[in-house]
């Protein structure tokens, strides 16, 4: 293998033998291949993308690169849940108590945020004392008996993809199909799951903003899913709009537990529904979707998932009574409720501008390196297709300080367009199964 080949092979658009990518991807791994060589192959990808038998080679060095959870010890399906990232997505936190709740195991590996989405590590770590850098032995214990575990990716899972993502990061070539499809799978395939379950978000706070593309990327992570022996269903879900109210760190978590305590918003309560029906489904693969659904509102109204959730703080260091006050969680001191001054429709609600409104107050990370203020952030009541009318409340705005509060009243201001009328897209839009394919 001649590393500027497999290069020239890309740039050209050209596919590349099982062999040869193998030993590029193994040389890359041994520092045998330098960074220069790879970036130049990455931006090759990103023009020319890669052939599925490629994205099997890149899955399975990035998954062999690394450990393979072996959880096969627990008398039980081991179904996890990944998105791939939006505004105000706080499902995690409310999913896997209920999954759990409903007899399922969920080993989920998390991440921060980045950019203008936020990540659930981030949002557990504003419970006063929650853990999520957990060894993989706490981590097993936890997770067999709370029935869930939430920890950050460990330095042993997928190390190729930890160096390739970095690379990617600082190289422009993160959103590539079969990269990114390699990436998430590789990593989810690590975790010994008997089941998967994808949320691809769609829109302008979404990675992919293309219905096309993100259908194009649930089919790719389906079919990668599937040719290992992991049942995999995408949902394609809207991100033209933050999901819920909240968006930031401590207010996201205080929405998830609102959520757990039967008091959250509607398309978060309904998301999170249809998810852990979905998660049902691909552990036990006999139940009908409407007997699923059933069982997962009832653990979610019954306080199950609420009683799972105390659990799980209270094994990872966190302090349990969050689940009774919620204020607990600290938010930022200096708070505006912000207000319409024009009758309108509300057109949109920017989940972009929001995201990165949260970044510029400090609650979130350009570079993965960044300490972030957890206390900033937004509650929005505006919603697509809302009237207002003067003095109607947008949302409320959560700063450090006086010059940040003004900064986020402008974000407000900015991220909810009044118009004349809205279009926002379905809250799940398509279901992907390995049966589409
Ligand atoms: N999330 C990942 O884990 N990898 C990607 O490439 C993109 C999003």
């Amino acid at each position: 293998m001649i590393p500027s080949r497999v290069i020239e092979t890309k740039r050209d658009g050209g596919e590349l033998g099982v062999e040869e990518l193998e030993a590029f991807l193994q040389a890359y791994l041994e520092d045998r291949v330098p960074d220069y060589q790879m970036a130049a192959f990455l931006m090759a990808t990103y023009f020319h993308g890669l052939g599925r038998a490629e994205t099997d080679v890149l899955v399975r060095c990035m998954l062999e690169s690394g450990a393979v959870l072996d959880l096969g010890y627990l008398d039980g399906a081991r179904v996890d849940k990944h998105s791939t990232g939006g505004v105000g997505d706080k499902v995690s936190l409310v999913l896997a108590p209920l999954a759990a709740a409903l007899g399922m195991y969920v080993p989920m590996m998390s991440g921060r945020g980045l950019g203008h989405t936020a990540g659930t590590l981030d949002k557990l770590e504003a419970i006063p004392g929650f853990r999520t850098a957990l060894r993989l032995d706490e981590f097993r214990a936890i997770l067999e008996t709370v029935g869930c575990a939430m920890i950050g990716q460990t330095d042993e899972i997928a190390p190729l993809d930890r160096r390739l993502y970095a690379l990617r990061d600082v190289t422009a070539t993160v959103p590539v199909i079969p990269l990114i499809a390699a990436s998430i799978m590789s990593k989810k395939l690590a975790e010994g799951l008997t089941g998967l379950l994808l949320d691809v978000k769609v829109g302008a706070g979404a990675f992919i903003q293309d219905e096309g593309r993100a259908v194009e990327l649930a089919r790719t992570m389906v079919s990668i899913g599937d040719g290992r022996g992991l049942p995999t269903v995408a949902l394609l879900t809207a991100m033209d709009r933050p999901l819920g109210r909240a968006v930031g760190n401590a207010v996201e978590t205080r929405e998830a537990i609102a959520c757990l305590r039967g008091e959250g918003p509607a398309d978060v309560v309904e998301l999170v529904i249809e998810e852990a029906s979905e998660m049902l489904l691909l552990a036990d693969a006999a139940m009908e979707q409407a007997v699923a659904r059933e069982r997962a509102r009832e653990a979610l109204s019954s306080g199950a998932a609420l009683d799972r959730f105390a659990r799980l703080v209270d094994a990872q260091g966190g302090d349990p009574r969050v689940v009774e006050d919620p204020s607990r969680i600290a938010l930022a001191p200096e708070r505006a409720v912000v207000k319409a001054v024009e009758p309108g429709t509300v057109e949109a609600v920017d989940p972009r501008v929001l995201g990165m409104g949260v970044v510029g107050l400090g609650g979130g990370r350009t570079r993965m390196d960044q300490e972030v203020d957890l206390g900033v952030g937004f509650e929005v009541d505006a919603r697509p297709g809302q009237r207002l009318e003067p003095g109607r409340p947008l949302g409320t705005v959560y700063a450090r300080d006086a010059d940040g509060l003004s900064r986020g009243i402008r974000v407000l201001r900015e991220a909810v367009r009044v118009g004349r009328s809205a279009r926002p897209m379905p809250l799940i839009s398509h279901r992907v199964t390995a049966r589409d394919l």
